[in-house]
């Protein structure tokens, strides 16, 4: 017997191809592990030993300051007008804020058209929208890995369309400067290799500053990835949702501030609440694209996935009160980054664990592979639940589509008694490490670990693994700082 009832009990789901292939989607790693942070939470009073999240990439430093400003009176503002539909772009007015907000925060060379922003609920619904109506299913998109590998399930679930990744290691050849380091010769060599695979490559992903690598694009290597786009009419889009988390000396050379561009009319731009004003439950995030088609065709989905008008109204306040943003907000929030990003690097260097150079993000990619059981992709796992046991959740290198196994990224946007515990468990974990090798896992975790979904199993176009394996047992000099 079967009838339309979805769910198990082998009973045939109501659900239409489509349905299925998006229920099938694959779990990423860092859902998961957030999943299981949210099962078993650390708190101080009530969980002390709940799990310890250091690899969600949230802005915890600044709550204090931002509370005080969203609870002033400006604030308690209830028109009906905010309580009605309104522009599916997003309010004119906070549109507008948006823009002299960018103009000035990017330092765009002139104001920036507020008819060119969409707002929506968060940076992954750009993610979702841009690339449904940038390609078609089944085509592709370069971007360098290791990248923050919830763009793999942004632009699949609707869109079916699949990353083509461009390898970056941690070798520093003779012509490179430093690891991970993006060339424009790579993103030629993995668009050729697309090209033989028969994929249609439609677009190049970059996200500046960078996740998980925390590294800035000097403006002279993002002018060459915007020439190699338009050489080949390639839209970029341009993930800049850490823009103003620099937190060094670094020129952070935003798109918007570049003079002329190649093809403005496929370059787009977002950037959202979530990562620089610590805000990612509030979902708004922004659209800059310049082509009025492109607008037209992401403002029909933007009705679903608009934002409600008094998160609009309170975000126009908080944007254009530019006393407290120069003077308070981003002065004290850069340099609580800098004190919580050398306490982690501190810590992790006092226990022998590199970390790459990073100028900005909430997070330092650090090097793991002296503690691998092998130089595998499974011993990465099986350290990764080494830590849950231990109760500290980091985020493995294959949640980010990394080629070589061993980074892990780990976030310090957190109380400094919360880094300090990290520093502590990790301590304690590697110290039995030592004693007890890594295979020795827990049943309830193994089980877990062959069931688990990895963020490269949805669509994905590889370099052939044993060319990664050949690249990575070639290393000659691994420079990490
Ligand atoms: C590079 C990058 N882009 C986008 C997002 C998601 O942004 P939002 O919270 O605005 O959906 C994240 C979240 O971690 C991110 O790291």
């Amino acid at each position: 017997m079967s009838s339309g009832g979805a769910g198990g009990n082998g009973r045939v789901a109501a659900l239409s191809a489509r349905g299925s292939r998006i229920a099938s989607g694959a779990r990423g790693l860092l859902d998961k592990g957030f999943d299981l942070y949210m099962a078993d939470p650390f708190d101080r009073e009530r969980n002390p030993r709940g799990i310890l999240n250091l690899g969600t990439s949230e802005n915890k430093l600044c709550y204090d300051l931002i509370q005080e400003r969203l609870t002033r009176p400006d604030m308690n503002y209830l028109e009906p007008h905010l309580l009605q539909y309104s522009d599916p772009q997003g309010i004119e007015n906070f549109r507008e804020e948006i823009a002299k907000f960018l103009t000035e925060y990017a330092k765009a060379p002139k104001a920036l058209n507020p008819e060119h922003i969409v707002v929506m609920n968060g940076c992954c619904a750009v993610f979702a929208t841009l690339s449904t109506v940038l390609c078609d299913p089944g085509d592709g998109y370069l971007i360098p890995t290791p990248y923050y590998g919830g763009i793999n399930s942004k632009t699949w679930l609707y869109g079916g369309i699949q990353p083509v990744h461009v390898p970056l290691f941690s070798e520093v050849t003779d012509e490179e400067s430093h690891p991970f380091q993006l060339t424009v010769e790579k993103l030629e060599t993995a668009l050729q290799r697309a090209k033989e695979q028969g994929i249609r490559v439609r677009a190049l992903i970059l996200i500046n500053p960078h996740n998980p690598l925390g590294d800035i694009y000097p403006a002279q290597l993002l002018k060459e990835c915007l020439e190699f786009a338009h050489r080949y009419q390639l839209h970029v889009i341009i993930d800049e949702i850490y823009m103003l988390s620099v937190y060094d000396d670094t020129t952070f050379t935003s798109v918007l501030s570049l003079d002329c561009l190649p093809d403005p009319e496929r370059t787009h731009f977002m950037w959202g609440f979530s990562k620089d004003f610590g805000m990612c439950g509030i979902r708004v995030g922004v659209l800059y694209a310049r082509s009025h088609e492109i607008r037209k065709a992401v403002n029909q989905l933007a009705v679903f996935h608009g934002c409600p008008g008094p998160v609009q109204y309170v975000l126009s306040q908080f944007l254009s009160d530019r006393d407290w943003l120069d003077n308070v907000y981003f002065p004290t929030n850069k340099k609580r980054l800098r004190e919580a990003q050398n306490i982690l690097v501190d810590g992790l260097t006092k226990i022998g664990i590199p970390v790459l150079k990073s100028s900005g993000g909430l997070y330092v990619w650090a090097d793991f592979r002296k503690f691998l059981k092998s130089q595998t992709f499974e011993a990465e796992m099986e350290l990764w639940w080494k830590f849950l046991d231990e109760k500290l959740l980091i985020s493995p290198g294959k949640a980010f589509c990394c080629y070589e196994p061993g980074w892990f990224r780990m976030v310090f946007s957190d109380s400094i008694d919360k880094i300090y515990l990290g520093i502590q468990r990790l301590e304690q974990m590697l110290q039995t490490e030592t004693a007890e090798p890594v295979a020795n896992k827990t049943s309830a975790a193994e089980d877990e670990l062959s069931n688990l979904e990895d963020e490269t199993s949805v669509n994905h176009t590889n370099t052939p693994l044993d060319e990664v394996s050949e690249a990575y047992s070639d290393m000659k000099k691994i420079v990490v700082y």
